[in-house]
């Protein structure tokens, strides 16, 4: 598809109130289209909107007044207005769960709470950011929907596409969880293991998109992917609209590539923007795991360069050795006096059973990471426990069980002596 500068064409898709794609190191702006790097700096592209102004108690009413999942956002998402009329997963509007168990635990006395994007329809936040690259690809005319995968993507993009009518050819690398490997294998389109890690598998993505192997593939995360990024925006929207329309002046945010950081940092300006929240300031934190922790280690250092590394960890929905967006999470975190942590693999299972055992929320090591980030800036003092507190949990502990493998407390024949025997009874 022929790529236009805004300024010699009109847009040829109509994506709700998108309007252009920016690059977000040197501003140039192109027609809407399946690109995603700027062709005068090669910088990243990002979808740039006209948002409705005016009136923000008439958007606010819109907005609670539509569907209960990512769509009541659509005014501000880059998807036609119809949109949740179309068959699709309709993911969103998770639980923002209030933690009161856990913040006990952690010493936090602001209000701590916990977003589980586990209840999602294939158990991660990845259905939310499919979502909107399958609009996206439909628009742009493609039949076959693929991604590179750390396993969580690969199993949302299977899944949406089952339902949207799309085929699907996912790709992995072949050492992932078995639960995530079956997920992203039952919805019936070809999962592609390579031997490699995720920066490997990516790279490959990279070359096919070039190639006539790869032509009218959608890659959700490589060129479908200033698309896919706006879906984690909708994380802020809700966590904002169910504190009641306020901003949390804490978040904890995994990182991988760092888009979904950077999205919740920009769907937090829209709303601002909009007159949705009231403007204040707010913090973002970062969390890593130490076998795989870029970011932290740049922010750590005082660099503005992350620099690659060699994933080593049990949290392999978080393995990015070469995160995309790894400079803008540095600029984010210190732009709002937030931070960028890790945990080893050790906090990393710590963390999931305390979650599990605080709050009935078994998450994977991915939740685990941000969980296991916040209690050790609780305790260095970074994060301020009299603050009012959200840590993501981005995915489900069923996941990742090998992570926390733990059986009955004990086994016993059926017999009340055995039980007694076993020391359990109350008396
Ligand atoms: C469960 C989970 N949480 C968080 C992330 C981080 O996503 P991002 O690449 O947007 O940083 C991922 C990415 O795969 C994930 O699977
Ligand atoms: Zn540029």
């Amino acid at each position: 598809m022929a790529v236009q500068s805004v300024e010699s064409a009109t847009t040829p898709v109509a994506l709700g109130p998108a309007v252009a794609l920016s690059c977000r190191e040197c501003g140039e702006r192109f027609g809407l289209g399946p690109i995603f790097a700027c062709a005068v700096c090669f910088g990243p592209l990002e979808v740039a909107y006209e948002l409705p102004a005016g009136d923000p108690e008439a958007l606010r009413r819109r907005i609670e007044s539509g569907p209960q999942n990512i769509w009541r956002y659509a005014p501000l998402l880059p998807v036609p207005a119809d949109v949740a009329d179309k068959p699709g997963l309709n993911p969103g509007f998770t639980k923002l769960v209030k933690a009161d168990n856990l913040a006990r635990e952690l010493g936090v006395t602001g209000g701590l709470y916990v977003k589980d994007d586990s209840g999602n329809p294939t158990h991660s936040f990845k259905d939310r950011v499919v979502a909107i690259a399958v609009e996206a690809a439909r628009a742009f005319g493609f039949t076959t929907l693929s991604c590179s995968s750390t396993g969580n993507l690969a199993g949302a993009v299977g899944a949406a596409a089952a339902r949207a009518g799309f085929k699907s050819c996912v790709f992995i690398p072949h050492d992932l969880e078995a639960g995530k490997v079956v997920m992203a294998a039952v919805y019936g389109g070809d999962l592609v293991g390579i031997e490699g890690t995720y920066d490997d598998v990516n790279r490959f993505c990279s070359e096919l998109i070039g190639d006539p192997l790869g032509e009218g593939w959608g890659f959700v995360n490589v060129n479908l992917r200033p698309y896919y990024g706006e879906g984690s925006k909708t994380l802020a929207y809700e966590i904002c609209e169910q504190l009641g329309w306020r901003l949390p002046d804490q978040i904890v945010v995994p990182i991988a590539s760092g888009s979904q950081l950077t999205k919740i940092d920009k769907g937090l300006k829209e709303l601002i923007a909009l007159g949705l929240v009231e403007d204040r300031p707010y913090k973002i934190f970062g969390a890593q795991a130490e076998g795989c922790s870029p970011v932290s280690r740049a922010f750590k250092d005082g660099q503005d360069v992350v620099r690659p590394v060699k994933p080593d960890t049990i949290a392999k929905s978080l393995a990015i050795g070469n995160p995309a967006d790894g400079p803008y999470v540095l600029d984010i975190a210190r732009r709002t006096g937030g931070a960028v942590e890790d945990v080893t693999d050790a906090e990393i299972v710590d963390a999931i059973r305390l979650l599990a055992r605080t709050e009935g929320i078994f998450a994977e090591t991915a939740g685990g990471v941000t969980v296991g980030v916040t209690r050790k800036l609780v305790e260095s003092g970074v994060l301020d426990p009299s603050l009012t507190t959200v840590v993501l949990n981005t995915g489900d502990g069923l996941k990742t069980l090998d992570a926390v493998a733990a059986g009955p407390t004990v086994t016993i024949r059926p017999s009340l002596a055995a039980f007694r025997d076993a020391g359990l009874a109350a008396v």
